[in-house]
């Protein structure tokens, strides 16, 4: 996807983003091993545990349209900072992750800063301690 094609759609999911209690807008695009791309933004709600955040959304909507892996997640908010995903959004985004997957943060100015999830989130708990053999 090309660059301006991506802030458009980072854009676009910050402002449908339902943010009322916080003020604070994010949106996460995912590119799956496919090549396709689903966006997601933070959905709030009153009660506010069960809010849910843009990566989150994203994953959601990369599984229903059929994607497997997140081969990369951009992640933009309404701040001018660079947004990295809250912890829980690291795990749920590594149950669709491998070695190769990068998470991008865009600031305001969409200067980009990349990390694998494997420098976010280290020692991670993953299917493999589930195995009872
Ligand atoms: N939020 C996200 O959508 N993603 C993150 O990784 C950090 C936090 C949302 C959750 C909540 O709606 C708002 O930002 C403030 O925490």
């Amino acid at each position: 996807m090309k660059k301006a094609d991506l802030i458009t759609q980072l854009d676009t999911a910050i402002k449908r983003a339902h943010a009322p209690y916080s003020q604070f807008h994010v949106g996460a695009v995912i590119t799956d091993e496919n090549g396709n791309n689903h966006a997601g933004c933070n959905v709030e709600n009153a009660a506010y545990p069960s809010g849910c955040c843009a990566e989150q959304s994203a994953v959601s909507n990369m599984i229903v349209n059929g994607g497997k892996k997140i081969k990369d997640i951009y992640i933009k908010s309404s701040s001018d900072m660079a947004c990295p995903p809250c912890g829980n959004c690291r795990q749920i985004i590594s149950e669709f992750s491998d070695q190769e997957t990068t998470i991008h943060m865009l600031d305001g100015k969409n200067q980009v800063t990349s990390c694998t999830l494997e420098q976010l989130l280290p020692s991670k708990f993953n299917a493999d301690w589930l195995k009872t053999e």
